[in-house]
């Protein structure tokens, strides 16, 4: 294997994430022998667990996401708990001791990856304790893997970074953006870099327009505390939907270095339009939804959610116009949307390239089809050309076709999740898929603008979209005004 030894300490072990994602994903990487023997974890909990507890919560968690149980015991038996909750330094010593256990016994080298999967409000306290409790004190390397939210926003995140920095330095920072770890997500630079027909086109003297869409079914579920908080715009667009612009709006990179290729993100980022707070309105629209249908049951509406408001001004919608005001893309509008309980479970990037000067097939009343490329990032996996041919018979007329490439990705073992590979990556110290500072900064920047006009005024017309639908009319809207409407994302 070519990932170094570590003990990976997750705070936060008997929390949602540690157990839909993070064991299974431990376990693949386990199974698949890119991790070794050489690697132990200690869960670190509130809850007064013992080891065997531990192990069997892993245990099941593993066999609740992947059905799978070979050779489960010999993945179990490196797994360590340790309470600790966090209020005194007396468990962050017994972790201390159990930790440079481990590290004898595993022969870890002193590599540790702290993996904080919990409550925001801890992680500036963790690091620091975990500094002055000489946690971080080894002769290996120290990694801080830290989940979202990254701050509420760009004050509030400025604060938790100086916070972590006092114990980690950026390089070792790891701040997961879990799309960053989706397959066809990374696809995005192959398809741009690697393919001579695409990127000599990828500009504004072809492309018209490119539309990202991530939509959910689900609604808020359980996470409303949190969600009343945040809504759509902190929970998807400062972070997944900017960092899918980031990829397919940059320059080529130098080389595919971590440093390179994020250079490259932040700098398309300094190159989004910034508007004034009247100018939020013809940029962005937001929505909440009301009762309706999903998958064929009836459900309420997000006011009538638990821990939701009943006047509620969140935003569980948001699509948006977004210019890069760069050489390349000078006049090319980037749509984005997103929201809760939507007609389906889909992420999809349409580029709509410019129609050809003069169409000579214009021989029935209806114009060509423009040329799209679609990425599809989920469920589906892969991409679609539409093109024009020549439709069978005697006339000359068009039809549209699809050349199509699936990623067979059905198989669960062999394409690996994307917190399997993140966490592989932080393992071997690629940073490459995890934002920097300096693209969260940015990204709030933007993000704030609009959040500060939205929070002074409230949407009288929530709920304005039905559960189950594509949206609120104005997301429509927003198009049409340019003279474009958002493709289909069936
Ligand atoms: C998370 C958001 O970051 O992404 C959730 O907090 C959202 O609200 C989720 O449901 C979507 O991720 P995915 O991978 O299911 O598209």
């Amino acid at each position: 294997t070519d990932t170094p030894s570590s003990l990976i300490t997750i705070f936060g072990a008997t929390g949602d994430l540690a157990k839909r994602k993070l064991y299974p994903s431990l376990y693949h990487l386990f199974r698949k022998g890119k991790i070794s023997e050489q690697f132990a974890v200690i869960g670190v909990g509130r809850r007064d667990w013992s080891n065997e507890e531990f192990q069997e919560h892993v245990r099941t968690s593993v066999h609740n996401a992947l059905g799978s149980q070979e050779n489960i015991e010999g993945f179990v038996s490196h797994f360590y708990y340790q309470q600790n909750d966090l209020s005194n330094s007396d468990s962050y010593q017994a972790q201390k001791q159990l930790s440079e256990e481990l590290d004898e016994h595993y022969q870890l080298e002193g590599n540790r990856i702290f993996y904080l999967a919990m409550a925001p409000e801890f992680f500036g306290t963790i690091t620091e304790d975990l500094k002055t409790q000489g946690l971080t004190d080894t002769k290996g390397f120290q990694r801080l893997v830290i989940e979202k939210p990254f701050g509420h926003d760009l004050p509030s995140a400025e604060q938790l970074n100086s916070h972590i920095r006092e114990s980690f330095s950026e390089d070792q920072i790891y701040r997961i953006d879990h799309y960053l770890g989706k397959e066809m997500v990374q696809n995005i630079e192959v398809i741009r870099f690697a393919n001579a027909m695409f990127e000599p086109l990828w500009n504004n003297r072809y492309i018209s327009n490119i539309q990202v869409t991530s939509s959910e079914e689900l609604g808020v579920e359980e996470r409303g505390r949190y969600y009343e908080k945040s809504g759509a715009l902190r929970d998807m667009v400062q972070n997944h939907m900017l960092q899918m612009v980031a990829l397919l709006a940059m320059e080529p990179p130098i080389k595919l270095t971590t440093e390179e290729i994020r250079s490259e993100k932040v700098r398309v980022l300094r190159a989004l339009r910034p508007f004034k707070q009247d100018e939020v309105k013809d940029y962005f629209v937001r929505g909440q939804y009301g009762p309706g249908t999903s998958k064929g049951q009836t459900v309420v509406g997000y006011r009538e959610a638990e821990n939701v408001d009943d006047y509620s001004n969140t935003e569980t919608f948001v699509a948006g116009k977004l210019m890069i005001d760069n050489f390349r893309w000078a006049g090319v509008p980037f749509y984005i949307r997103t929201g809760k309980r939507m007609a389906a479970k889909s992420t999809k990037i349409v580029i709509q390239f410019k129609d050809i000067p003069m169409n000579l097939y214009y021989n029935t009343d209806k114009p060509l089809a423009p040329n799209l490329l679609v990425i599809h990032i989920q469920p589906e996996e892969g991409i679609t050309l539409h093109l024009n041919v020549k439709k069978s018979g005697q006339n000359i007329e068009t039809t549209p076709v699809k050349l199509n490439f699936a990623n067979n990705s059905v198989d669960g073992m062999n394409t690996p999740e994307a917190y399997e590979k993140l966490l592989h990556d932080c393992m071997r110290g690629d940073a490459t898929n995890f934002t920097h500072w300096d693209e969260v900064k940015l990204s709030w920047a933007f993000v704030d603008k609009i959040s500060e006009v939205w929070e002074k005024t409230r949407d009288e017309q929530f709920p304005n979209y039905e559960s189950g639908s594509m949206g609120p009319k104005a997301a429509d809207n927003l198009l049409a005004k340019d003279g474009y409407y958002w493709w289909p994302i069936a």
